[in-house]
């Protein structure tokens, strides 16, 4: 679902009234549109987003932290700014890579110095292949209105090596509109991924009421 009709319905779903938010789920499938914008937006994503109490990079470091140790190689995929690439290095993750569509969300990852490799990428192509495949994958805050939907899962599951975790956060508002339920199960029943878990209603902005899921799956 990647038209622009459907999409500026998803923001009315969400219902929210804050600005930035509502011109972020409205946004169109358009690649090029989403990664001018994430430039423009580049300096002030992290003051806009602590403003909403969005909480979702340290939901998802603390699941991959459940599951792996913390001399895996991790790809952070969308990572934008390196909200996840702080949370994983506070529980002393040392091997993050990052990729993002955004020079200008890159830049500010890099000026943290907390990632191993950085690279422009779209998540929905096959990403820049990894000796070996990555531990783990994490995706936080791509998978939500007017950005990624479900086909996107598949590339993040094929960076991990065999055994290795995908863990990423959807946002309530979008799991049945956009298929997820329904794609998790094709993926798994084809064999592509295990479905580790899949926790529905976790916080994901303290300050309004959203929230979204945690997936976890494990390539074959
Ligand atoms: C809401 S931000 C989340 C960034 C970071 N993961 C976090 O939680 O703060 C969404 C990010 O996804 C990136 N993005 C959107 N679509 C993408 C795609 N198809 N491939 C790679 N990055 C994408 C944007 O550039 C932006 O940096």
């Amino acid at each position: 679902m990647s038209d622009d009709a459907s999409e500026t319905d998803e923001a009315d779903q969400v219902g929210v009234d804050h600005p930035i938010l509502r011109r972020m789920y409205s946004l169109s499938g358009d690649v090029e549109e989403r990664t001018g914008i994430y430039d423009d937006w580049a300096r002030d994503y992290e003051r806009d987003t602590a403003n909403l109490g969005y909480v979702g990079p340290a939901l998802a470091a603390a699941r991959v932290a459940e599951l792996v140790p913390p001399d895996t190689e991790v790809l952070d995929a969308a990572c934008g700014t390196g909200l996840v690439g702080v949370e994983l290095a506070q529980r002393e993750f040392t091997a993050v890579d990052g990729v993002d569509l955004s020079s200008g969300m890159l830049d500010v990852a890099r000026q943290k110095g907390i990632y191993r490799h950085l690279a422009i990428a779209d998540i929905t192509r096959p990403l820049p292949a990894h000796q070996g495949g990555y531990g783990a994958v994490v995706c936080a805050g791509t998978f939500t209105a007017g950005h990624v939907g479900p086909e996107g899962i598949d590339s993040l599951v094929a960076a991990a090596r065999p055994g290795g975790y995908t863990v990423l956060t959807v946002l309530s508002h979008i799991w049945d509109a956009r298929g997820f339920p329904a794609h998790i199960a094709e993926l798994t029943q084809r064999g592509a991924a295990r479905l580790v878990d899949q926790r529905a209603g976790q916080t994901y902005h303290t300050k309004e009421p959203l929230t979204c899921w945690v997936v976890v799956l494990q390539t074959p």
